[in-house]
């Protein structure tokens, strides 16, 4: 028996995200695999004359928008954004989001704070019912990097994280470096109990650039749970608005 298609689950989120875009809109274009997929819809949209501005969360990013014909411009141009289309790592049904997997955390965090919404597409292997399974990134400097890898162990001990042990993400047998430069350290929390403290605990830190926990960002959360049904999910306030 095959397993789940998962590209067919990614274009399925990508193409319900595109009916949240209109013409004259600012865009935030976010990283990952289910984000490159939208972009190539989008660039369709585009090509068919769809009017729209996006600003980058990645280098990466912004070469294949560009590769495709989509306008972009900076976020310092644009914001506020009018909407974020983004991937995750893991999503709760809260709408709390691990994300950096791909590295991009914190140019992500950067273009969603500045957008009036964000909608996160996903496979549906990315919802759980608490974060955590999913290793957190933490963006670090450069400088100091393993003094500050060795206070996030510390931190994580003193909240009741037992045996942390920050792994330097590692690509081509080198420290991966971000797009400004830092490295990462990936965190096995396991089951994350208080994400929000977690995320002030990390930020607290000196060292510390940012956090892969996106709380309380994401306005709709599209899960494909199969090629032909996409779950939408939105976040407590807005459900019972
Ligand atoms: C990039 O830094 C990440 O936040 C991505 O959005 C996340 O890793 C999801 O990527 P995929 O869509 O490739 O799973």
């Amino acid at each position: 028996m095959s397993g789940p298609d998962f590209a067919a689950l990614k274009r399925a989120a990508a193409a319900r995200a595109l009916e949240f875009v209109h013409d004259g809109m600012t865009l935030g274009l976010g990283t990952g695999s289910t984000a490159e997929v939208f972009l190539e819809l989008l660039a369709a949209r585009v090509r068919g004359g769809l009017k729209v501005i996006g600003a980058a969360t990645s280098e990466c990013t912004a070469a294949r928008a560009r590769s495709l014909g989509i306008p972009t411009a900076s976020i310092e141009e644009l914001a506020p954004l009018d909407i974020t289309v983004d991937g995750a790592d893991e999503a709760d049904r809260e709408l709390n989001l691990i994300k950096g997997g791909g590295g991009a955390l914190l140019r992500e965090k950067i273009v969603a704070s500045n957008s009036r919404r964000m909608v996160v597409i996903a496979d549906r292997s990315k919802l759980v019912d608490r974060l955590g399974r999913f290793a957190l990134p933490i963006e670090v400097t450069s400088f100091g990097h393993t003094v500050t890898a060795a206070r996030i162990q510390q931190m994580a001990q003193d909240l009741g994280y037992l045996g942390l042990l920050p792994a330097l993400r590692i690509s081509e047998g080198a420290s991966f470096l971000t797009d400004g430069g830092n490295v990462i350290y990936d965190c096995s929390f396991g089951t994350i109990t208080d994400a929000r403290a977690l995320g002030r605990a990390l930020k607290a830190i000196t060292g510390v650039v940012e956090h892969g926990l996106f709380i309380g960002l994401a306005n709709t959360l599209l899960i494909a749970q199969s090629s032909t049904e996409v779950e939408v999910l939105k976040p407590v306030a807005i459900r019972d608005a």
